[in-house]
């Protein structure tokens, strides 16, 4: 158990020093907006089924032939070891946390190089889509993974139906920022709010979806809720969560690792095992509940789906 718990990869090694944590600063602010918070309304979206115990199930989840049969890691594991900034930079912060985001109403801006810019409420947005079960490995840059039973639809359906102008070549992902719910942004760990990018092929491929669920239920607020992206060939840290706003762009965009520290994290942020980060290996990496250490696999598993976006490209260079 000591193990499975702790983490391979300090935060403070993770963030540039400059920018690291000042924890104290964030306990306070967090004792001021615990006084204020208003309480977070549940979500009501038509296709939710409230259970017993406080959690959403969502009906009708088809399977996908995406999915790995490999081991699931466990309800708790996945919503009690989480990255979500925003709301603090300990793993068990975002569990304690998340639940003062509001999740309800929710609205996502659709701006830039696209036929219409507009504003949807997130029911409308995703009213067309049939849910589907996409079991997935997760690989975290700091070396470990979880394997996550998503609940989502590909980001390539919602994108065709926005109709982006032929001009659009790169896809940028918005977090809400609310000081008054997310506690986490008091503090500069990052430049909020967190933007995210995708190049419009990689957008496109079925693997990438936006989730809104895990384990059959409504995401919990600590995992993305109400919608976040999930890219599994990708380092966790591109899976941008709590979504706001849609940006089609002709250049690349900003995205928060890069901007935060350009040496240590670039635009792709392929898994990749040959290319180390410049403070650790990402030769190996440590599936939580697990004892041994795994070997780390190119683009997380996906190559024979995903490697294809990358001939030709130096993956050394554009890590
Ligand atoms: N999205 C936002 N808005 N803020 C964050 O701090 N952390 C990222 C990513 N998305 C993060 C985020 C990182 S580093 C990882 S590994 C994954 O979320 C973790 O997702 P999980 O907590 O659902 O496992």
């Amino acid at each position: 158990m000591l193990i499975r718990r702790a983490p391979d990869i300090r935060y403070s090694e993770v963030t540039p020093k400059a920018l690291y944590m000042r924890r104290r600063e964030f306990m306070q602010a967090a004792a001021v907006a615990a006084a204020g918070a208003a309480a977070a309304l549940s979500p009501a979206g038509s296709r939710h089924v409230h259970a017993q115990n406080g959690r959403t199930k969502l009906p009708n989840v088809r399977k996908s032939q995406f999915s790995t049969t490999e081991k699931l890691n466990s309800y708790e594991d996945i919503t009690s070891y989480n990255n979500y900034y925003e709301f603090g930079t300990d793993k068990d912060d975002p569990e304690r946390n998340a639940h003062r985001l509001v999740t309800r109403p929710w609205t996502i801006r659709v701006e830039g190089l696209v036929k219409t810019p507009a504003t949807y409420d997130i029911d409308t947005l995703i009213k067309p889509y049939a849910f589907e079960e996409r079991i997935y490995r997760l690989r975290c840059v700091e070396a470990w993974s979880m394997v996550i039973p998503w609940i989502g639809f590909p980001l390539a359906d919602v994108i065709k139906r926005l109709e982006p102008l032929p001009s659009a070549r790169f896809i940028q992902f918005t977090t809400l920022a609310d000081a008054k719910q997310m506690l986490g942004i008091r503090v500069p760990v990052l430049d909020w709010p967190y933007v995210e990018g995708l190049r419009m092929d990689e957008a496109m491929h079925p693997l990438a979806i936006l989730a809104v669920g895990l384990y059959g239920e409504v995401l919990p607020n600590q995992n993305g809720a109400p919608i976040r992206l999930v890219v599994p060939w990708k380092y966790g840290f591109k899976s941008i969560k709590s979504i706001v706003r849609i940006r089609f762009t002709d250049t690349m965009p900003r995205t928060s690792w890069p901007v935060a520290n350009a040496r240590e994290y670039g635009f792709y942020s392929n898994v990749n095992p040959t290319v180390d980060h410049p403070r650790w290996s990402q030769a190996t990496e440590r599936r939580l509940g697990e004892f041994f250490r795994r070997k780390t696999v190119m683009f997380n598993g996906y190559g024979d789906q995903v490697a294809h976006l990358y001939s030709g490209m130096d993956l050394r260079r554009y890590y």
